[in-house]
């Protein structure tokens, strides 16, 4: 069975983007197991964690349930046309200390996601050049950019777009193919 980690870019607790993970993590199989990672836990990054100690117990956790993943799957919403804070943190923690980045070599997509109409665009492509200097091996073709989300998510939270359901579930065909490329 392949693990995958799903990272979310909102802390937010009606958010979108945490209503695609949900979603994504029900398509889970016996072969292909989506799982989501808190990053909201982890303290701001500090170099002096790593070189003068002590690094927080979370930092530990969290760099050991990435290292186990097989995959790891962004899905984002856009600050201010880039990255939230909260998800560049979760990746400068795993990157370190220098020499151990727990990201490296593994195969990962990103779906980013707004109500707006370019479907948080400036986020996923400023996420995607971080990935390649941590040598996350990202998923080229198909990409996500989900615009008008808010068209398609209920009061409760849920997707409730059958068309957009059905767009992530082909994007997940091509992730599955991806990974097991690996
Ligand atoms: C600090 C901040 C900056 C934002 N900047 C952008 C932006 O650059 N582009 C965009 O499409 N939406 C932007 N938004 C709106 C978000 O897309 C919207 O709040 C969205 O619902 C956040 O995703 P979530 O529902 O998963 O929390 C911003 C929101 C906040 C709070």
């Amino acid at each position: 069975m392949k693990t995958i980690g799903i990272f979310v870019g909102s802390l937010r607790k009606a958010s979108y983007t945490k209503s695609i993970a949900r979603y994504i993590v029900g398509q889970s199989s016996d072969v292909f197991c989506y799982e989501i990672i808190d990053i909201g836990e982890l303290p701001l990054y500090n170099q002096d964690f790593d070189d003068i100690g002590p690094a927080p117990d979370s930092y530990e956790r969290f760099r050991k349930s990435v290292d186990r993943l097989d995959g790891v799957l962004f899905i984002t919403p856009e600050y201010n046309r880039s990255v939230p804070a909260v998800l560049k943190n979760a990746l400068d923690v795993g990157s370190r200390p220098y020499g151990h980045n727990v990201w490296s070599g593994k195969p990962g997509a990103i779906i980013s996601a707004s109500p707006g109409n370019i479907g948080a665009f400036g986020a996923n492509h400023h996420l995607r050049q971080s990935l390649v200097f941590l040598n996350v091996l990202t998923l080229q073709q198909p990409e996500a950019y989900l615009a008008h989300i808010a068209n398609s998510v209920g009061e409760d939270s849920e997707i409730h777009d059958p068309k957009l359901e059905e767009y992530i579930r082909n994007f997940l065909i091509s992730f599955k193919e991806w990974v097991d490329r690996f």
